[in-house]
């Protein structure tokens, strides 16, 4: 089977990894994938009827989109137009992402929990919400913006600032309207779920780290480093997530008629009252899929092909019992300008310690060696008999690995620990 990878950050890296693991797999295309990774073979074609008509040329059997920039625009309308096999929702199903008000409501109309809200088009109106409602509370840009558009205000001043933000044009249209929320209150972990239309099969559970400081301090970033599965998501937990989430999505997607045929992301709020979602995304999650993925034993690409043709039913995912965990290795400055163009030294050693290492941000220099290009530039994962002994082996391999500004958290995985340590 060809198959082609749409994206070129880390998670990208992890699935052309997994998928061509696969023994029905002979290759795989990235588009437009890292320049350090010759395994794969790389597309550099960003029009999307090109693409396609790349893929048609080459006999792709399966595209899987990794963004949600290209879910939104449209890219798999594109290829389905031509009759492409592609994983990924169409663009009308990609407002469950891209319109966080259209998701909102899809909640709403399926009784998904989730945190009550206001939608607000004037920075008036959002103001006088704020001063109804006090604080904390939390302000969310409408649109894609990258991860950033969320601000959860601890007070109402700062809530109001984080308005002017939304409508200064920061985010662009992303910002035209705002959503307002309630503050949820919880830990959080990371559902996520192949879904064909008929059928729901979730992945195993993980746990991300947003914040960009220690001890979840700091402004939010795309994630710092995530661990599967995320041990606080217990048997009783995961029936009431199907119950209450996945179950009452795929029912959702049918009665509005979304043509949903990929991967649906729960970011989930486990609160006194239950399981309520923060938020959906309509691809794998990054650096989540890091740590997912070389749990998975089975073939990534049959499951994948399985969800493109409706036969999900069929499927039935097997994991290794270890926990893996994935430590982001991200450039001084992120996440605001950051630095670029820092020689990456030690991947080799870290990978002969036996951990993975899944280049994000990476590009190569004209002697080709790694260099930074990107704020979040390397996941690295390892498995380990428990978690402590997973997160452990991460961090000697991320000992080995260096560049000018470098640094990642070093408590990533600190609430599976002690959980680790209760039990
Ligand atoms: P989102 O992009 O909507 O997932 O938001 C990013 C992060 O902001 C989430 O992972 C949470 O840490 C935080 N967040 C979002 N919505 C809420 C909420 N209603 N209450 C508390 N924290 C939230
Ligand atoms: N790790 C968070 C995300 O992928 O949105």
């Amino acid at each position: 089977m060809r198959i082609m990878v749409i994206g070129g950050g880390g998670r990208e890296h992890a699935l052309a990894w997994k998928l061509s693991l696969s023994p029905q797999v002979e290759t795989v295309y990235c588009a437009p994938g890292n320049p350090n990774l010759d395994q794969f073979e790389r597309v550099e074609i960003s029009d999307y009827e090109a693409l396609a008509e790349f893929a048609a040329a080459r006999s792709v059997e399966l595209a899987v989109v990794g963004p949600e920039a290209p879910l939104c625009d449209g890219l798999v309308d594109v290829f389905r137009k031509r009759n492409l096999s592609v994983f990924g929702p169409d663009r009308a199903a990609a407002r469950l992402e891209g319109s966080k008000s259209f998701a909102k409501e899809f909640m709403l109309r399926h009784h998904i929990p989730t945190a009550a809200y206001a939608r607000c088009t004037t920075r008036d109106k959002a103001i006088k919400y704020i001063r109804k409602q006090g604080a904390p509370i939390v302000v969310k840009a409408d649109g894609l913006a990258a991860g950033k558009g969320v601000i959860v205000a601890a007070t109402v001043e700062q809530a109001i600032a984080a308005v002017e933000t939304c409508f200064s044009g920061r985010f662009g249209a992303a910002g035209d309207s705002i959503i307002i929320e309630q503050c949820l209150v919880g830990e959080e972990a990371s559902i996520i779920a192949l879904v064909d239309g008929r059928t729901v099969v979730p992945l195993a559970s993980s746990q991300d780290h947003k914040r960009v400081g220690e001890n979840d301090t700091g402004p939010n970033t795309g994630g710092m480093g995530a661990y599967s599965p995320a041990s606080v998501v217990d048997q009783a937990l995961w029936q009431k997530i199907d119950e209450q989430i996945l179950r009452p999505f795929l029912v959702g997607c049918q009665r509005d008629r979304l043509d949903f045929r990929g991967v649906i992301y729960a970011g989930i709020m486990i609160t006194s009252q239950g399981p309520k979602v923060l938020e959906f995304n309509v691809r794998f999650g990054d650096p989540e899929t890091q740590a997912i993925l070389p749990r998975l034993q089975s073939d990534l690409a049959e499951a994948m092909l399985a969800t493109v043709q409706q036969r999900l039913h069929e499927i039935e995912l097997k994991w290794d019992p270890r926990p893996a965990a994935c430590v982001v290795m991200a450039a001084e400055g992120y996440p605001g300008n950051y630095r670029k163009g820092d020689r990456i030294t030690g991947i080799a050693e870290a990978e002969q310690r036996g951990a993975l290492v899944f280049h994000a941000g990476t590009t190569r220099d004209p002697d080709g060696n790694p260099v930074t290009a990107g704020g979040r530039v390397l996941g690295v994962v390892s498995l380990g008999s428990d978690l402590p002994s997973a997160l452990d082996h991460t961090y000697q391999a991320v000992q080995a690995i260096e560049w000018p500004g470098a640094f990642y958290r070093r408590d990533i995985g600190r609430r599976g620990r002690e959980r680790c340590q209760i039990i």
